[in-house]
């Protein structure tokens, strides 16, 4: 996720902003900048380290705002770092999150004669707050602008005439640190753990207003009083939010990130989905067939999305490991459209079989976290997750939202396809909404897990099963244990156990069986059963009303149509933690693995 530092004080804000920014690059970043408020405004900002932004050796401002940017809307340029000015270069706006709305905002600020000098979704803040702002009240300005926008904003401003920072929030982490003679504003507390521990976390839609010596909250015309709090947490755990890990902070993420991955792209009354892609309606309509081509997890995502596209777009779909991909795309290759899934846009055996794909004469679409990255370059189109960085080896957030966003790209298809009615799409989109709080609520379950997951901890191998939808997730659910805990772990269709492994199956051996709709849980039952006669303890995730009947342990899976075995998901994740943390691994760094696979 971007990153958001801020300081107002007695002191040169410059070194305190750029300490800031270096502690919040273990977030994950690909530009950054800095503004500093004096009689004039000073910006500077580049793409690539913080080390190459050029500052000046000194400043005499005392107010100051700096940003890590992680791209969404926009290469990773100069132009599209922040923070981001209006026309008169005299209001400096950085932003976390994604505005909605802001192309129809763009355009009406373009027609007034504003000019933009950025790709980003952020710049129209910039360009309506010099529309408000009087040049005294910026609280009042940044007000009317907030009521303006849909989307998930963190917001800083500053402006020359306000000597303050101002800053709002909503669905996008925002805290405030109270000094002596200076407060602080970041996107989370590490930013400016050195000079406060004394911390206050904003709520939706509120507004602050800093000053060296006053903290201000608003909700619209009325002032609020939020509670502070002293934070004791170390540089390392603050990096972590408070979590030992980067994978289960990740895991926590996971409804925040979904959110991102959403936002702007569901419309459920029309039954549409938004992916701000060029595949052309008559391009989509002659399609014979979808080929996906992914590796490790990435391609777990992909046997998820083929059960969607061959339910509801009507197209035939297959998915392939990358490195043994061969283009099989018959006469007329320009009608097969190959899908790259790629969290990182990097891995070498992903793009391999998008080149030979390219070079057979397919159109190419990736489907990445990463912006400027050679996959999104080198396809003919790209769509975006949204997920933020992952910094855990361990995929699990990239893999949620992997999957959330091929299942709009199911809905996109599918409609242009005309092969899904309204009302089912508005279904499914209305799932695809629900996702971040079903996610929620197994979360709110996590201790049960990690109770489990210890008593369990020494077991010689475990096995995985699930059908349908629950196939995919069976072998992410194995694969993520396997890799951190180092234990033997396997995942099977439900039917395919019985034909060979179930020679492995003892008491020693727990099953994981995952039992929701989209998984085929009436024969799953069966499969509990061939495994329970052979003495091995049986955990489901289920949304069966009647599961506990037929599981040792049963976790339970909100309703969720289609998305309940993504939602499931969840558990496996926090199931491998705890196993691989009882067993004492290096959870987020495992041993022979890299995030980023660039070689064949
Ligand atoms: O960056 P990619 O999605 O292309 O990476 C593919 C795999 O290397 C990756 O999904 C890997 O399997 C996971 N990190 C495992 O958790």
């Amino acid at each position: 996720m971007c990153g958001i530092v801020g300081y107002t004080g007695t002191e040169a804000a410059l070194p305190v902003v750029a300490t800031g920014l270096k502690n919040l690059e273990y977030r994950g970043y690909d530009s950054a900048g800095v503004a500093l408020l004096d009689d004039t405004l000073d910006v500077y900002k580049s793409e690539g380290d913080i080390d190459a932004l050029t500052l000046p050796d000194t400043h005499s401002a005392t107010t100051g705002l700096g940003h890590t940017r992680w791209s969404t809307h926009g290469q990773p340029t100069d132009a599209n770092a922040h923070p981001h000015t209006d026309c008169t270069g005299e209001i400096a706006v950085v932003h976390n999150g994604i505005i909605d709305n802001y192309e129809e905002l763009k355009a009406e600020l373009v027609a007034a004669g504003h000019e933009f000098t950025s790709e980003t979704d952020t710049e129209v803040v910039p360009h309506l707050l010099e529309a408000h702002y009087d040049g005294t009240n910026l609280r009042a300005a940044v007000q009317a602008v907030v009521e303006r926008l849909t989307g998930s904003f963190a917001l800083g401003v500053t402006a020359v005439g306000a000597a303050e920072l101002v800053v709002t929030r909503q669905d996008s982490p925002l805290v405030l640190g109270r000094g002596e003679t200076a407060n602080f504003v970041a996107s989370d507390v590490t930013a400016f753990l050195e000079y406060t521990r004394d911390v206050i976390f904003l709520e939706d839609g509120d507004i602050a207003t800093v000053t060296a010596d006053e903290i201000t909250i608003w909700q619209g015309d009325d002032r609020v009083t939020r509670e502070a709090q002293t934070v004791d947490w170390e540089a390392d755990a603050a990096e972590k939010a408070g979590y030992e890990h980067y994978m289960l902070k990740e895991i926590h993420e996971q409804p925040q990130a979904l959110r991102q991955t959403i936002s702007g792209r569901v419309d459920v009354v029309n039954g549409t989905a938004d992916l701000e892609f060029d595949l052309p309606t008559n391009y989509l309509q002659s399609l014979d067939e979808i080929q996906i081509v992914a590796a490790g997890t990435s391609y777990h995502a992909g046997l998820y999305a083929r059960r969607l596209l061959e339910a509801h777009a009507d197209v035939r779909c297959t998915v392939e490991v990358a490195s043994e991909y061969e283009f099989t795309g018959g006469r007329d290759p320009w009608r097969t459209l190959v899908v790259a899934v790629t969290q990182s846009g990097e891995t070498a055996d992903t793009l391999s079989a998008m080149r030979t794909a390219a070079a057979a004469g397919a159109r190419t679409l990736a489907v990445t976290n990463t912006v400027g990255s050679t996959a999104a370059r080198e396809a003919d189109d790209v769509v975006y997750i949204r997920a933020g960085p992952e910094i855990g080896v361990a995929a699990t957030k990239t893999f949620a939202a992997q999957v959330t966003t091929l299942a709009l790209l199911t809905v996109a298809i599918g409609r242009e396809r005309n092969a899904l009615g309204g009302d089912r799409a508005s279904t499914l989109l209305e799932n695809i909404r629900s996702l971040p709080g079903a996610i929620q609520q197994v979360l709110d379950d996590a201790d049960r897990v990690a109770d489990t997951a210890r008593e369990l901890a020494d077991s010689e191998a475990f096995f995985f099963v699930g059908r349908r939808l629950g196939m995919p997730v069976s072998l992410e659910g194995a694969l993520k244990l396997k890799e951190i805990s180092y234990t033997h772990a396997e995942g099977f269709g439900g039917g395919e156990l019985k034909h060979g492994s179930l020679a492995l199956v003892t008491a020693d051996t727990p099953v994981i069986a995952i039992l929701t709709d989209g998984a085929n849980p009436e024969k799953m039952v069966h499969n509990v059963k061939e495994v329970q006669s052979r003495d091995a303890p049986v955990l489901g995730v289920s949304s069966l009303d009647d599961a506990e009947s037929v599981l040792d342990v049963t976790f339970p899976v909100p309703s969720l149509g289609d998305l309940e075995p993504l939602v499931a998901n969840v558990y496996l994740q926090l199931f491998a933690y705890h196993i691989a943390d009882a067993l004492d691994r290096n959870i987020d760094k495992p041993r022979n693995l890299a995030k980023s696979v660039t070689v064949e």
